[in-house]
């Protein structure tokens, strides 16, 4: 913990440029959606009366939106002093990358639709933090589903095999037998379970979600991919599927953390592995144990858990009630009643997650 709190007027301070943050985040969910970004990277410089044509949006808001931008730094202008309508817009060399590249490592341009998703339910929070229900992944609605699948498919198609899945040698050997199946338990948009069996040209994957819209999602961003005939989606409570002990792998990225009942679905992960095989679980890098006040990772999941994840968490009752920030200590307790023998956390670097190997 800290010493205490900083004094009234720098959280007031704190506050307002916090606001601007937010607005910056409106911002941008409003030029990744009009293709603003997409545009001006595309078509190059472009003044709002040419951005508003290239878009099919009015003049009069494609002109404030590109002040906007300008202003706060993330667009340049050719020429300052020309006239409203003639000054032209131009988006710098790699910022393409992180508002209009969905492939780019470095794209978050998803956070503006996530956020925006989140602050859209604002009275549904309200009400569901009076009476201890929630809001369920569904009312967040395509914008939470879109963006969580964006924001994590460049880390899946670029590194998930080849700077994680392939570290874990056993694994990376039994995924490359002839015949090898793989399970991805809350696939959502599909990313990892393609990503795996592009990485691993043997496997046949099943993903299962409980979600239909993200199992059609994941089914069209399937049918676009290469591996159409080696992956397969279904829709189903992950607690429910009984498909024998036949999976080399079994796993379950960024998602235990928002099931009401965590304990069924590791135990359906449990008999999913056949003898030998691995169970994964990627989740929240958080500290282990409350406390680590000011801290970035953390504020950031507390964020996403009080507006999306424990809601979410708590829209179907019985719930356990978990939120984003599952520490190690609480995901021991549930692979535990699970029957597993407990986990291993593996070497594994990431800012944002922590691996788990569970032992059967
Ligand atoms: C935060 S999203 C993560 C999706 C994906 N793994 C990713 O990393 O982008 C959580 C997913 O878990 C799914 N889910 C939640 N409870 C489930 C359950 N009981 N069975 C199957 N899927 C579930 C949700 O529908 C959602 O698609």
């Amino acid at each position: 913990m800290t010493d205490g709190p900083a004094p009234a007027e720098e959280l007031v301070g704190r506050l307002l440029e916090a606001s601007v943050g937010a607005m910056d985040i409106v911002a941008v969910y409003l030029g990744e959606q009009l293709g603003d970004y997409r545009v001006l990277h595309e078509s190059g410089p472009a003044n709002s009366t040419e951005l508003a044509g290239r878009t099919g949006t009015a003049e009069r808001y494609a002109r404030e939106w590109l002040e906007q931008q300008a202003t706060t730094g993330i667009l340049a202008v050719e020429d300052v002093s020309a006239g409203a309508l003639e000054r032209r817009y131009v988006l710098p060399t790699g910022y393409d990358e992180v508002l209009a590249n969905p492939r780019s490592e470095l794209f978050v341009a998803p956070l503006g639709r996530f956020l925006v998703g989140a602050a859209a339910q604002g009275p549904a929070l309200v009400e569901a933090y009076c009476s201890g229900g929630g809001v369920s992944w569904a009312q967040f609605g395509d914008l939470a589903r879109t963006a969580q699948a964006d924001f994590n498919r460049p880390f899946f198609e670029h590194s998930l095999v080849s700077g994680y899945l392939s570290q874990i040698a056993d694994l990376d050997a039994a995924l490359r037998v002839p015949g090898a199946r793989v399970a991805e338990i809350g696939s959502g948009g599909g990313w990892a379970s393609i990503a795996i069996a592009q990485g691993y040209p043997s496997c046949r994957v099943d993903g299962y979600d409980i979600d239909g819209p993200s199992v059609e999602l994941a089914r069209a961003n399937l049918e676009a991919s290469s591996v159409a005939d080696r992956v397969r989606f279904h829709e189903r409570d992950a607690a429910t599927v009984d498909a024998g002990a036949g999976y080399d792998l079994v796993c379950a990225f960024e998602c235990i953390h928002d099931m009401p009942d965590p304990v069924a679905v590791l135990r359906a992960m449990r008999a999913l592995a056949k003898p030998g095989g691995t169970v994964v679980v990627m989740d929240e890098r958080v500290g282990e144990s409350f406390g680590n006040v000011g801290d970035l990772i953390e504020r950031l999941f507390y964020g996403f858990s009080i507006s999306v994840c424990l809601p979410d968490g708590l829209s179907h009752q019985p719930s356990v009630g978990t939120g984003t920030v599952m520490r190690p200590s609480t995901l021991q307790a549930y692979v535990e009643a699970a029957g597993f023998a407990g986990f291993e956390v593996l070497p594994l670097e990431h800012d944002l997650f922590r691996f788990y190997r569970l032992r059967l």
